[in-house]
């Protein structure tokens, strides 16, 4: 890999464990600033200090909860209000319910968090992205978006619930909502990648009740290490090869499967638009 991060300012959301962690150390230690994010404060800005102590750089640790739109506003507002610059969005947070939740916005829980989170978090900070020249939005999606469907009229909260089903869309949400945007970005300053970072072992395997944490001890011998499971999301956000690349879905830094859904540009249109408005996104584009 050819980084080329020093002084860029990039935030990872879900930088306090697993794939982001493994992320923000890998950009710190290439010189770049980094800014990462957790649900708790105390958490974010204990992993930010460790995260600096190895690294020699500036780390700063912001708390964000994707599950709810108020938080993310005020978070966006408060982003612009202390930093003048974003070179590099990193949507990396995401989790698994495994029983039908309702978001404070009233929206599926993985839906809410994985899918509508993101994108209402890129729609504020873009106008920053664009300030800051050229500038790179990455999302951790995952192959688990090959099973995934997109049921129109139940984007909202859906009667029947499976976690599988749920998070699947979630992250066809993601890829969807990467290949809209990558268009919408076409002739500016501005790029839109996602990634699928291999089965790693992190805490994801937490969200599984009772065979979870079994299946993670027993497989770990098999699963992806964090800093590995990052390497995509490292090299899309700051590899010099990776500069221009704009609407792709990588794996292992080369084109990965894609579900015909995914790729379609309708689907992708249709989605952007209930998304769009199911979080109030303008979307600032040039
Ligand atoms: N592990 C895998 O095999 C795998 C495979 C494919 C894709 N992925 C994707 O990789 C990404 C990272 O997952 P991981 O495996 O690294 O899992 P992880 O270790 O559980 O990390 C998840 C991160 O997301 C944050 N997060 C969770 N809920 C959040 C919320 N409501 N608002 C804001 N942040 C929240 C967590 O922060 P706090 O808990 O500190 O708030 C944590 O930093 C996810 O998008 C996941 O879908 C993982």
């Amino acid at each position: 890999m050819t980084l080329s991060v020093e002084g860029k300012r990039i935030l990872v959301t879900g930088g306090s464990s697993g794939i982001g962690c493994a992320a923000a150390l890998a950009l710190s230690k290439a010189g770049a600033e980094v800014m990462l994010t957790s649900r708790s404060a105390e958490r974010a800005e204990r992993v930010a200090s460790d995260i600096a102590a190895a690294s020699g750089r500036r780390v700063i640790g912001l708390r964000l909860d994707l599950a709810s739109q108020a938080d993310i506003r005020a978070f966006a507002d408060d982003f612009q209000a202390r930093f003048d610059r974003l070179n590099v969005l990193a949507n990396n947070a995401g989790a698994l319910w495994t029983s039908r939740q309702a978001s404070p916005d009233g929206y599926e829980m993985t839906w809410a968090v994985n899918h509508l989170g993101p994108m209402l978090l890129t729609s504020l900070l873009l106008p920053l992205l664009h300030k800051s020249g050229a500038a790179r939005v990455v999302t951790t999606a995952s192959n688990a978006h090959l099973g995934g469907t997109m049921a129109f009229d139940g984007l909202g909260l859906p009667d029947s619930f499976s976690h599988a089903g749920a998070y699947g869309r979630s992250k066809l949400g993601n890829v969807l909502f990467t290949f809209a945007l990558a268009r919408r970005l076409e002739g500016s300053d501005a790029t839109a990648t996602c990634l699928h970072p291999g089965v790693v072992a992190t805490g994801f395997f937490r969200f599984i009740p009772v065979v979870g944490p079994m299946v993670r001890v027993l497989a770990t011998p098999f699963l992806r290490t964090p800093a590995k499971g990052a390497e995509t999301l490292v090299w899309l956000a700051g590899d010099s090869e990776a500069a221009g690349l704009n609407g792709g879905y990588f794996y292992d830094r080369k084109p990965g499967r894609l579900s015909p859904l995914a790729e379609d540009p309708a689907v992708q249109d249709r989605v952007w638009d209930i998304s769009s408005k199911q979080v109030g996104a303008v979307w600032p584009l040039r």
